[in-house]
């Protein structure tokens, strides 16, 4: 059985005064939910901060980024063990408006999803493929490129995916389950080629892009889709609950 992790992108957004917030508003509305790992991912800069409030809760904290020195003259840079000192447990990585923006190739990707296991929290690493491969029939190809470079020598136990179609991120388009079911169960079988039959059995999957009250329940729904990354939908605390307890 996989339990569900479900994570909030907050990307651009928030001040520490709005994160302090919703987190006010969130945690009682989550509180009895014993069936999800439940992960909000803010700005570096109100970490720190939603670290203090998240603790003791069942709410975990990720940043949205890492940089895979641990020390240094790395200006403008953080670690992940600086990350673990304002209490994450997860980074997200490979983003793929981090891929667009900063060119951030596969193989930068897991130095920094190494150095993430190495202080001892867990990735989420997301995929992903912009609608031109989708419409010319390349989705697989062009995933199981960015796992096989992002996911080498990686432990799977601290590992989750994430699978975001470019052309559903912000859009309003979310995949239909067939579609997300369809591309999940590709992604799980590529995980069993490269990393063993236990990963795969044992790996989340979230499903990202347009994810949101009204539609969460039937992409959950799909036996190989193990939670979302969540952008638009979980900047109000209500609407953030409400798809976290989508399961009643
Ligand atoms: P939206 O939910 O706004 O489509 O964003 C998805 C996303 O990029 C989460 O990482």
């Amino acid at each position: 059985m996989r339990t569900p992790c479900i994570a909030a992108n907050w990307k651009l957004q928030k001040t520490v005064a709005e994160v302090e917030a919703f987190i006010d508003a969130f945690l009682p509305l989550v509180k009895d939910n014993t069936t999800v790992e439940i992960v909000l991912a803010p700005v570096f800069t109100a970490l720190h901060a939603a670290g203090k409030k998240l603790a003791g809760s069942n709410v975990g904290l990720s940043s949205q980024d890492v940089y895979h020195e641990e020390k240094g003259a790395f200006t403008g840079e953080v670690s992940p063990s600086l990350l673990m000192d304002v209490g994450c447990k997860y980074a997200i990585v490979g983003h793929s408006e981090r891929r667009e923006y900063f060119n951030e190739t596969d193989e930068f990707l897991n130095k920094k999803a190494k150095a993430i296991q190495a202080a001892g929290m867990t990735v989420i690493f997301c995929c992903g493929e912009p609608l031109s491969v989708r419409e010319s029939g390349k989705t697989n190809d062009l995933l199981a490129g960015q796992l096989d470079g992002g996911l080498k020598g990686l432990d799977t136990n601290k590992l989750i995916l994430a699978y975001e179609p470019i052309w559903a991120i912000g859009t309003g388009v979310t995949a239909s389950p067939e579609q997300a079911q369809e591309t999940h169960k590709f992604i799980r079988s590529h995980i069993e080629k490269i990393l063993g039959a236990d990963a795969a059995a044992s790996m989340r999957i979230q499903y990202g892009g347009s994810v949101k009250p009204g539609n969460v329940k039937e992409l959950m729904a799909c036996e190989d889709v193990d939670g979302a990354l969540v952008g638009g939908a979980s900047l109000e605390a209500e609407s953030f609950a409400q798809i976290v307890n989508f399961g009643g």
